[in-house]
């Protein structure tokens, strides 16, 4: 079964890591998938964001990465998906997850949507959190894969905004 899990990764944190790692081991195929969210700005170019997950991904032989920018449901027909998977951090995140998996349920009856739940350590992380504390040169060790961590702050620091 292929399983497409998407988002904004901007940039990747332990939380989605976290997410894919176990997404992998239920499903046959996980691609992770790539894109913009309209309503926010970017810190990382796409191309910046695919490489990422590739380098914290790498090794994974059930799992690829794709960015594209089109309807999430069209995304998953393009590919022959069954199954949007997303992670649940909290309750605040449910009442707008429900919306969205409605929503694509309308638009492609086919493929289902399936809930993970965050880990109790990774439930207050996000990407703005991490883009925040790099911007102010504090530590994200504990909340972006070591392999990419000095990276982020270097880019981060550079304070370079990216659409
Ligand atoms: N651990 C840590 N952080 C997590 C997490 C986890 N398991 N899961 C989500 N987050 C964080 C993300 O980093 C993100 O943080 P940010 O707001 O600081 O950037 C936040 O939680 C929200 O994540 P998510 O709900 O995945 O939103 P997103 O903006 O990353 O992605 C899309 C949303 C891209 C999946 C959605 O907008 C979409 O499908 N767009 C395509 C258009 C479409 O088809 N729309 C549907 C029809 S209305």
């Amino acid at each position: 079964m292929l399983a497409i899990y998407p988002g904004s990764f901007d940039p990747v944190t332990v939380g989605h890591l976290d997410i894919i790692i176990r997404a992998a081991k239920i499903f046959d195929r996980v691609i992770v998938a790539v894109l913009q969210n309209p309503s926010k700005i970017a810190s990382f170019t796409s191309e910046e964001r695919v490489m990422l997950l590739r380098r914290v991904t790498a090794g994974m032989e059930n799992v690829e990465i794709e960015s594209f920018h089109s309807l999430l449901a069209d995304f998953a027909i393009e590919k022959g998906a069954q199954v949007i998977v997303k992670g649940l951090r909290a309750m605040s995140d449910f009442e707008y997850e429900f919306q969205m998996a409605l929503a694509n349920r309308h638009l492609n009856p086919d493929v289902e949507t399936v809930f993970l739940t965050s880990g109790a350590e990774n439930m207050f992380i996000s990407s703005s959190m991490v883009k925040q504390i790099a911007g102010f040169g504090g530590n994200i060790d504990a909340f972006v894969p070591m392999c990419i961590s000095e990276d982020i702050k270097i880019r981060l620091n550079r304070g370079v905004s990216s659409k």
